[in-house]
């Protein structure tokens, strides 16, 4: 499917663009000019995986959350329409999504990995992560330790699977991070490893943290490999919503405290 062009609006961002450094694997005369390609003409395209509130997750039949305004800075710089195409994490992480064209850009609290990297092209990081582990309140189970022989639920292709086999868990993968509580309340599995951010909101009478594990993450947001053009976009988006005070109050609004400098 030919790819159709939306020109940036702003500036600053067809500058940056232009004076982008590498030119590889773009295989046409407007990628190689600097012109930002999508898709769809007009729309920019995320793909993520809901329920992952506060990043992404439905209300009132909408996907929304803080990634989705994020990206929403970057479709206005643009100069376009945003779109959400929900779908699996699995496709998402690996590339196959940005590669088979479903979406411009892979938003959905995505940690950069080594091995991701490899796959797509990130964005610098907007968010810090680490994991946690949701658990029965009153169960006591607050340490690795504790879970020794436990049945552990994951979210298929994740860090926090990652993180669990390394300390060598017995795991249970769930599509979603809401298949993965459903389990734990109904008492399929003992515990939930997942970022933390989003194990916050779980925690009521039944459920709680049980602790943390410092993994020192960092999400970013994917572009297709080589798509230089996009990339320099979506920073000079990252950059310009930092200067402006809008991460902060996107950053709020959805975490609910300010954004700890540095
Ligand atoms: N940060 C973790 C990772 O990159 C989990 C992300 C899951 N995101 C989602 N929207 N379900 O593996």
């Amino acid at each position: 499917m030919p790819r159709t062009h939306a020109a940036a609006t702003a500036v600053a961002l067809s500058a940056l663009a232009l004076a982008g450094c590498s030119s590889t694997a773009t295989d046409d005369d407007a990628a190689a000019s600097g012109e930002v390609q999508l898709v769809r003409e007009g729309v920019l395209t995320m793909c993520t995986n809901p329920p992952y509130e506060p990043f992404e997750y439905e209300q009132d039949g909408e996907v929304v959350g803080l990634d989705v305004d994020v990206v929403r800075e970057v479709a206005d710089d643009l100069g376009v329409e945003l779109e959400v195409v929900v779908t699996p994490f699995e496709g998402i992480q690996s590339g196959a999504d940005l590669n088979a064209g479903n979406c411009d850009v892979v938003a959905s609290g995505i940690t950069i990995t080594e091995e991701r990297e490899e796959n797509m092209d990130f964005s610098a990081p907007y968010f810090d992560a680490d994991q946690g582990l949701l658990v029965a309140a009153g169960s006591g189970l607050d340490s690795v330790e504790a879970l020794e022989g436990l049945q552990v639920g994951v979210q298929q292709a994740t860090t926090g699977l990652d993180w669990a086999a390394e300390q060598g868990l017995s795991t249970v993968e769930f599509e979603d991070l809401g298949l993965q509580v459903q389990a734990l309340r109904n008492g399929s599995v003992d515990a939930v490893v997942n970022d933390i951010a989003v194990l916050g909101p779980f925690a009521d009478d039944e459920l709680e943290i049980g602790t943390t594990f410092t993994t020192g993450e960092q999400y970013g947001l994917g572009v297709e490999t080589g798509n230089t053009a996009l990339l320099e976009a979506v920073d000079a988006t990252l950059e310009r919503i930092r200067e402006d005070g809008t991460y902060d109050a996107i950053y709020e609004t959805h975490i609910g405290t300010a954004p700890s400098e540095g």
